[in-house]
């Protein structure tokens, strides 16, 4: 296959065929993370720039593992250490960074359709690492990752995303990348966490977290965005966690070989509790760990390397 995309903008936008693509070129890189030496040229002469206008621990840390592990320069840009915080706009930011001639824009930005303005100004790919609650379309990719790699196929899978949905591009992008395939994807939460016509993506609805869980695959639980006014959709966290927290016994209801997960950053003790998050069942670092490739398929299928 020939990879045609210019930038990674959404799931929303990528064939079946182009996603499993991807998957299949992530796991021909998944093995350089456990060289002794973790260093391959490949992109050798290229230039990352991550521009984030909001916090993040795993994404951009991900970005900046893959592109140094496939021997790219990289450059990290944070919205207070910029010139932002002296009125410049995005547009005149963005136009100054291509200036500069990188290759590769990675951005997260608080504003829905942000990495989209620039990607239409910009000759550099532009890849989006989470804008607003819109998507997160490398989170979706290692999550669809993880899950293969645990359950062997996509196909056939039974998975429950649990949590904020409503404020969740986590979840925005996850129904899109399951709902390319053959699973059936229910979503868990209070019903002003849940948006609209969430049905009309192809989903099951429920509010009661033991129903969701019943004879699932795969639970996925989100963290609830305070960033977003999440909080403000509930009484109270401590009312949320007694309806909506996972704990060992909800996973008596699940597939024995259940896999639980989450995109991080977690609140133990809201939405999932110690003893999942640290049991057998969870798979919440290997997440982070696949990661990595996933972004290094990412970054070289961008830079030209599925051509
Ligand atoms: N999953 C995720 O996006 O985490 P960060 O906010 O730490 O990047």
């Amino acid at each position: 296959m020939n990879w045609t995309h210019k930038d990674l903008l959404g799931i929303r936008e990528l064939s079946r065929e182009e996603i499993l693509f991807l998957l299949d070129t992530a796991d021909s890189f998944r093995d350089i993370s456990r060289r002794a030496i973790k260093k391959v040229p490949t992109l050798r002469g290229k230039t990352v720039v991550t521009l984030f206008y909001e916090p993040s621990t795993r994404t951009r840390v991900s970005f900046e593992i893959a592109a140094k592990r496939l021997s790219a320069d990289t450059i990290n840009m944070s919205a207070s250490s910029s010139s932002t915080v002296k009125g410049e706009t995005l547009m005149d930011t963005a136009r100054n960074l291509e200036a500069m001639r990188p290759d590769v824009i990675i951005m997260r930005h608080s504003m829905p359709g942000a990495p989209l303005m620039l990607s239409r100004i910009l000759d550099s790919s532009v890849i989006n690492a989470g804008d607003g609650s819109h998507e997160h379309p490398t989170q979706a990719l290692l999550d669809l990752f993880t899950m293969k790699e645990r359950k062997e196929t996509l196909d056939g899978l039974r998975v429950a995303i649990v949590g904020d949905i409503v404020h969740s591009r986590v979840a925005r992008s996850n129904i899109f990348a399951l709902r390319k395939f053959d699973t059936e994807v229910t979503c868990c939460a209070p019903p002003t966490m849940l948006p609209p016509g969430l049905e009309a993506l192809g989903v099951k609805v429920t509010h009661n977290l033991e129903e969701a869980v019943a004879n699932k695959d795969v639970i996925m639980m989100l963290r609830i965005q305070k960033e977003r006014g999440g909080a403000s959709a509930i009484p109270s966290i401590r009312e949320y966690s007694s309806f909506y927290c996972l704990r060992e016994a909800h996973l008596r209801r699940a597939k024995r070989d259940v896999i639980v997960m989450h995109p991080g950053p977690m609140n133990r003790g809201v939405e999932i509790s110690d003893q999942v998050a640290d049991g057998p069942c969870s798979v919440i670092l290997n997440q982070v760990e696949n990661g990595v490739a996933v972004r290094m398929a990412v970054l070289y299928l961008l830079s030209g390397g599925g051509a």
